[in-house]
């Protein structure tokens, strides 16, 4: 059993998780397996979902409202799990709490432009992701000599939010955003929201044979940990 001194140390309060609704649980998982001593608190913001498709500003604003609450609950460090919100708001969030340590989705396109063989990588994600700088930057930065194409999807949130993640219907809808991905080519197709993870099995059966997909809800999980071994924080 803990004492109580044990309670009130910075590493003994919880790491707090949030997305617009049910996408970030994937990342929570990945921390949760990499860090079971942990304490946990997760939003899922879903009177406001979807974020995709709305103004940054709008998204900067529903951000901080998540991030206030989850202060609220005393967390020690804040995964956005979202990669919208992350897109939207991470500097304003690191700017406006320079003592929380903040972990954002990175789009995952530096393992699949580095692993492609056809040099065309695809990326699922929502509006918002791809008009971010962050997803400018990594592109500029690791896919330079590589072909870049994208689908936004947002009726995949809508999906996993109603729980509908198998299926032929669902299969259509996948098939649908990923096909022409794969007929520009693209060997490697990014996860870039957090809801995608929870649809990979279809995923990765519309493109079986022909790409492999790229999930970065452990390598988050990863960072998190290390983020918090850096600062003294892990329980
Ligand atoms: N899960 C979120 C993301 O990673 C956003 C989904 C949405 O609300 O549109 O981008």
């Amino acid at each position: 059993m803990p004492s109580a001194a044990d309670e009130k140390s910075p590493a003994a309060r919880p790491v707090g998780f949030f997305d617009s609704g049910v996408g970030g649980r994937c990342v929570l998982d990945a921390f949760r397996r990499l860090c079971p001593l942990e304490k946990t608190v997760y939003l899922a913001d879903t009177e406001h979902c979807p974020y995709g498709n709305r103004p940054p500003e709008e998204v900067l604003r529903l951000t901080e409202a998540c991030v206030r609450r989850l202060l609220g609950r005393d967390c020690k460090m804040i995964v956005v799990a979202c990669n919208t919100a992350t897109a939207a708001a991470i500097d304003v969030l690191r700017a406006e709490y320079p003592d929380i340590p903040f972990v954002g989705m990175e789009p995952a396109l530096k393992p699949a432009a580095l692993t492609t063989r056809s040099g065309v990588i695809g990326i699922l994600a929502t509006a918002g992701t791809l008009r971010g700088r962050l997803y400018g930057e990594t592109k500029a930065r690791f896919a330079k000599d590589v072909k870049v194409v994208t689908a936004v999807a947002d009726e995949f949130v809508r999906l996993v939010e109603r729980g509908e993640t198998s299926g032929p219907e669902v299969e259509r809808i996948v098939r649908a955003r990923v096909e022409p991905l794969l007929e520009a080519g693209a060997d490697r197709i990014v996860l870039g929201c957090t809801h995608f993870p929870h649809l990979k099995p279809v995923i990765e059966l519309v493109c079986a044979g022909r790409a492999e997909v790229v999930d970065s809800s452990e390598a988050v999980a990863r960072q998190a940990r290390r983020i918090l071994a850096s600062r003294g924080l892990l329980a």
